[in-house]
């Protein structure tokens, strides 16, 4: 009895201490709880050096910058493949009430049939002029997804379970076609005169914790390596790394113009898409959307999703040495800020939602007013706001701020800013044609 009641009390001990351990694992969405911190200076070398010109940005700063990301944060990628092999088909003409075409487009990764391959949905104008400018954004459930079309071919790629949206077993079902169309509104990016390309992410390396025994990584593995060394990728920038793998297929055709893409991303992929820009400059402009933790927001305000906790629950996201600054954020010899910079001085444009507070919309927007030095170091307009722009008005300089209304996700009122956005840097289109032109 004695006994018994020992095991009790001690098990209601290590519940409690268990319960205790997660109430400090409460994400703090109180703004006046935000700690203090100090960022490091984009513009100071780590010799200590204020970095004047734009060649010494070049030269000095962005590679230590790059270094640091890549090293301790995102993890090395392999070089791109020397052969760039892929596959067109038509999937259907005359889709979108007559206005577009889908093709599928297989490109395998490694540049030669043995290997894995991705599957990239493309969808074009038909009437546009050619070569198009385009979006080029990874998808979360397959390409069919995107819209109820019934050829667009089904993945056959690892899904997270969804049974009543359609995804049984890890797969993909017929009815899961067009579940995630409303994030895809593709006759108004048509209309608009953009193309779009899209990938199932997991066509590159599967979204969960396997200690990287599927996906792209094995496949680059030294003799007898079992996982990514502590500075190698993990999987956002094996997807970002993917992202890539289209441009190589984009400078290799004439329907779409490889010098106005756009590479866009949602949440997890809008971390992807901001590295995918950060590493590839042949990405012209670059959007995340809802990135948060690991994407556009700063990390050391702790504000929603913290570095701990995105590494707790995705182990597999960054590189192993990201997990030294769990709760060791002020270690940091970098911020999200310095992401954005790394794109200076193309086009960037972080989008939030107002309800989104995970993501901490606050403290994405500070990344771009930080970002901005290096921006206007580099000759642009930076971000033409020093105060964070209420709902509904987006800042479209040339690093772009948007927050609208509602919850964490993609909707047609995000693809009007994108493309406002691009229209304005690419000088696209009438109104915009004029607005842009003023700016610079
Ligand atoms: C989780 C995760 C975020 C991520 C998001 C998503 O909420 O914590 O970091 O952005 O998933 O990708 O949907």
């Amino acid at each position: 009895m004695r006994w018994a009641l020992w095991v009790l009390v001690a098990s209601l001990g290590a519940v409690m201490s268990e319960s205790i351990g997660r109430a400090g694992d409460e994400p703090n969405y109180d703004e006046s709880k935000v700690p203090s911190y100090e960022l490091p200076d984009p513009l100071k070398s780590a010799s200590g050096r204020t970095i004047i010109s734009p060649e010494e940005w070049r030269r000095v700063r962005r590679p230590e910058i790059l270094k640091l990301f890549t090293e301790q944060m995102y993890g090395r990628a392999p070089k791109r493949p020397e052969a760039v092999l892929f596959e067109e088909s038509l999937i259907a003409d005359n889709v979108l009430g007559g206005k577009g075409e889908f093709r599928n487009v297989r490109i395998w990764l490694l540049g030669r049939r043995e290997g894995p391959a991705m599957d990239v949905l493309l969808v074009l104008p038909k009437k546009a002029p050619r070569p198009v400018p385009a979006f080029v954004a990874m998808n979360f459930r397959g390409n069919a997804s995107t819209h109820p079309h019934p050829k667009i071919p089904l993945s056959r790629n690892w899904m997270r379970n969804d049974p009543r949206r359609g995804f049984v077993d890890h797969r993909m079902t017929e009815k899961a076609r067009g579940v995630a169309a409303s994030r895809w509104p593709y006759e108004q990016i048509l209309d608009r005169g953009y193309a779009v390309a899209t990938v199932y992410y997991g066509d590159v390396d599967p979204d969960f914790d396997d200690g990287f025994q599927n996906g792209i990584h094995p496949w680059f593995y030294r003799p007898g390596q079992r996982r990514p060394a502590p500075d190698e990728w993990g999987s956002i920038a094996a997807w970002a790394w993917g992202l890539s793998r289209i441009m190589d297929y984009l400078e290799r055709q004439d329907r779409i113009d490889p010098k106005h893409v756009a590479v866009m991303g949602h949440s997890r992929l809008g971390k992807t898409a901001l590295w995918a820009g950060a590493t590839d400059s042949r990405f012209g402009i670059v959007i995340s959307n809802n990135s948060g933790c690991g994407g556009a927001a700063l990390s050391r305000r702790r504000f929603g999703e913290t570095v701990r906790r995105i590494n707790t629950s995705f182990p597999h996201w960054f590189c192993e040495n990201f997990k030294k600054y769990n709760d060791r954020e002020d270690a940091m010899p970098f911020d999200q800020h310095m992401l954005l910079a790394l794109i200076a001085p193309r086009p960037v444009l972080v989008c939030s939602a107002e309800e989104d507070r995970w993501a901490d919309p606050r403290g994405e927007f500070l990344s771009c007013l930080h970002a901005d030095p290096v921006y206007r170091l580099l000759g642009t307009d930076g971000l033409g706001t020093k105060t964070m722009p209420p709902v509904h008005r987006p800042v479209l300089t040339t690093v772009g701020y948007h927050i609208r209304a509602g919850k964490h996700d993609v909707t047609a009122l995000d693809w009007k800013v994108y493309c406002d956005f691009a229209d304005r840097h690419w000088k696209r289109g009438g109104k915009s044609e004029r607005r842009g032109g003023a700016a610079k």
